[in-house]
């Protein structure tokens, strides 16, 4: 089966074909970050807009990239949630559409479910059960995921998601939005002997997270300095690595809790170089294995979404012919609202 994915939840639009048989065939992605940089933040209507623009053309560029025709597409999968209402309505509507004119299923996806599942298009795939670490812009947690649609949130943030912090963080350190990337390539000129930062909630049990202190943390260290480029990179180091540190921490628990050895990294603060080598190492040492998707399926993408569709389709699910889409849909409600 190929299954046409879309996904325009947020900033970026993302179109991919996925073939049960042969894997992914093609895949582009469009980002918006540029136009919204200079606001300094997500506009919803500009993003909404820039969607209509781009996600046709996007869809052309994948079906031709797989020398492909609309003909041999199977099924078509769109992002129904969680996101921007009127950029997911987009997304939904084009591919609701373009299913019933090729007479083909339409599936409605969970932009989280893609995010958990990226790791599966890589060439060595996780196998059930594992622990996953989803890390995104919008999103903390830890997750028991012991089969497709059967997840345990075990952990997550209190306040601010971690890739909200590295932003807010960056942005106080002038590395405009979004500036996760950014803040991690100035911290590999800092000093980590400099500056310490507290690991939040290490010390309680549980498996919960909060980011909001250290980010305060890191505004206080700012203000009390003079912000030279040295010192700019000093606290973006004891930043990044408070951040590791913690999340190293919340992981190895969750393994020794649930008895898993296998953890999945996904979301886009996944792409963090000092995560990724930090974490593989830590999570060796508890014999367990970490799986990342390659950095450009961290962020948002196509290929998890026709990932995800093209398993559940394959499973007989589809949507019925209304468009909706679900703003806030939390991961462990899915039966609850999955359309059929
Ligand atoms: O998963 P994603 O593309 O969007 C959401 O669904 O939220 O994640 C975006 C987040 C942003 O906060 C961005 O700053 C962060 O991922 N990010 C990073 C890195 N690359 C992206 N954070 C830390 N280090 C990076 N290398
Ligand atoms: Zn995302």
């Amino acid at each position: 089966m190929r299954v046409l994915g879309i996904e325009t939840s947020c900033d970026e639009t993302g179109a991919a074909i996925y073939d049960s048989e042969k894997g992914l065939l093609a895949h582009t992605l469009y980002s918006q970050v540029d136009m919204h940089a200079e606001y300094g933040g997500v506009v919803p209507e500009l993003a909404s807009r820039d969607h209509i623009r781009k996600i046709i053309p996007l869809v052309h560029a994948v079906i031709t990239q797989a020398e492909l025709t609309s003909a041999d597409i199977d099924g078509v999968a769109y992002t129904v949630g969680p996101g921007l209402a009127g950029a997911l309505l987009v997304g939904a509507t084009v591919g609701r559409s373009l299913a019933f004119a090729w007479n083909v299923p339409a599936l409605g996806v969970h932009h989280m479910e893609g995010h958990l599942l990226a790791p599966m298009l890589e060439p060595d795939p996780p196998e059930f059960p594992f622990v996953a670490l989803l890390v995104s812009g919008g999103h903390t947690q830890l997750i028991k995921v012991t089969s497709m649609g059967n997840y345990e949130i075990l952990g997550e943030s209190l306040d601010d998601a971690v890739g909200e912090a590295f932003d807010k963080t960056a942005k106080m350190l002038g590395l405009g939005y979004p500036g996760g990337a950014a803040l991690a390539k100035l911290a590999e000129q800092g000093n980590p002997e400099r500056f310490h930062f507290p690991r939040p909630m290490v010390d309680r049990p549980g498996l919960d997270f909060s980011f909001s202190g250290l980010k305060t943390f890191a505004v206080n260290t700012a203000a009390a300095h003079e912000l030279d480029e040295q010192t700019r990179a000093d606290i973006a180091c004891a930043f990044q690595i408070a951040v590791v540190e913690t999340l190293i921490i919340k992981c190895r628990r969750a393994l020794r809790l649930t008895g898993l050895k296998r953890l999945v990294v996904a979301g886009g603060v996944g792409a963090n170089r000092m995560l990724r080598e930090h974490l593989a190492e830590a999570m060796g040492k508890e014999g367990a294995i970490v799986y990342f998707p390659r950095h450009e399926f961290c962020t948002d993408n196509g290929a998890m979404i026709a990932y995800v569709g093209c398993q559940r389709l394959l499973a007989g699910e589809q949507s019925d012919l209304a468009v909706r889409v679900f703003p806030r849909w939390d991961l462990e409600d899915y039966s609850l609202r999955n359309p059929t």
